[in-house]
């Protein structure tokens, strides 16, 4: 039936649309939008700058595959970033270790996991998902791929980061700390990073997901973290919706948490509720460790509506879509709460 309403937001979509791309194949027919699609959201401040780069895709009507791939590629590319792709700090031996996974509406999934030289993980996580029967690759194997299809190996340890390893052997102390990503990776910013996840729909209503980190810093050699591991780090569920999460990998893991949060929206939890349920569950395991440590879930259903949770004050998540591009909102934690 027609509705005022979703008509005026289709027409905003498509006026979007027109405006940024010059080669619009979208039909008025393919905009289904039953939310304020399409959209992009992804984990942290440095979202923004990510969505950004996604949004140009969608906004002209492409893939939400496509969109999460060169969008999260924007932090993996960023020296300033020492998180995520290029510039992440190394392990405790010194070599720059990568994990990344992407999804998409199929359920077609590809993930690479303690890969080294070589600047863009996801795009070798995407490789692995369309060029072979497999779903993941890790380390050499990863590498060896990667050159394979043309990619080209790279140093990625960078004078800074090296300098903060060198700094961090002198004690040589691994103890994640709450948010301690913030205090080692953008000196002076307000929020605290570490992985990047993002969830992307597009017009057509497909959803699509990417995760890309370096990891805890200076991690013990081989230690591969929740982000590659589909259904941990990321999970896509086109009739449902997706999450991706960012903190403690090892806690993600153990609670298969963004499958987890998928599966709590499939059974009618708003996404927010989803990732605070995920959240509670690790908490209970953990009651005391909990207190010590960060977690933060990012969800998405079909409609579009999102929602966030973190044990710990300090995570923010981005948004894109027609109405704004770079808007970011602090998600609500389980500490913050129980105050
Ligand atoms: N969430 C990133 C990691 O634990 O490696």
């Amino acid at each position: 039936m027609f509705n005022r309403r979703k008509f005026l937001r289709i027409s905003a979509v498509s006026a979007s649309i027109t405006a940024l791309s010059k080669y619009s194949t979208v039909k008025a027919a393919d905009l289904i939008a039953p939310g304020n699609l399409p959209i992009v959201i992804s984990t942290w401040d440095f979202g923004i700058a990510a969505n950004k780069e996604a949004w140009k895709t969608l906004a002209s009507g492409g893939r939400a595959l496509d969109a999460v791939e060169a969008g999260v590629k924007i932090p993996e590319a960023d020296m300033n970033n020492h998180t995520v792709g290029r510039a992440g700090y190394p392990d405790r031996d010194g070599h720059v270790t990568l994990d990344a996974c992407i999804m998409d509406e199929f359920g077609n999934c590809g993930s690479v996991a303690a890969m080294e030289n070589i600047a863009h993980p996801i795009t070798v996580a995407r490789l692995v998902m369309e060029k072979t029967p497999h779903v993941m690759l890790v380390g050499d194997g990863a590498t060896q791929f990667a050159v394979e299809q043309g990619i080209k190996k790279e140093k990625l340890l960078t004078p800074e980061s090296e300098e903060a390893w060198k700094k961090w052997l002198v004690k040589a102390e691994y103890s994640p700390k709450i948010n301690i990503e913030n205090e080692q990776r953008r000196p002076g910013s307000k929020y605290n990073h570490d992985t990047i996840g993002m969830l992307a729909i597009d017009v057509k209503g497909n959803i699509s997901g990417a995760c890309t980190t370096s990891g805890m810093a200076f991690k013990l050699h081989g230690r591969v973290g929740d982000s590659p591991i589909i259904g941990a780090g990321l999970y896509v569920d086109n009739e449902v919706g997706g999450a991706t999460s960012t903190g403690v990998g090892e806690e993600v893991i153990r609670n298969v948490g963004s499958f987890l949060v998928v599966e709590l929206m499939r059974q009618g939890y708003s996404p927010e509720d989803a990732c605070k349920e995920a959240v509670n569950r690790i908490i209970k395991k953990k009651p005391v460790a909990a207190k010590n440590l960060q977690v933060g879930f990012l969800a998405i259903n079909k409609k579009g509506e999102y929602g966030a949770y973190a044990i710990q004050e300090g995570f923010s998540f981005a948004v894109c879509d027609s109405k704004k591009q770079d808007l970011l909102i602090p998600g609500k934690s389980f500490y913050k709460e129980s105050k």
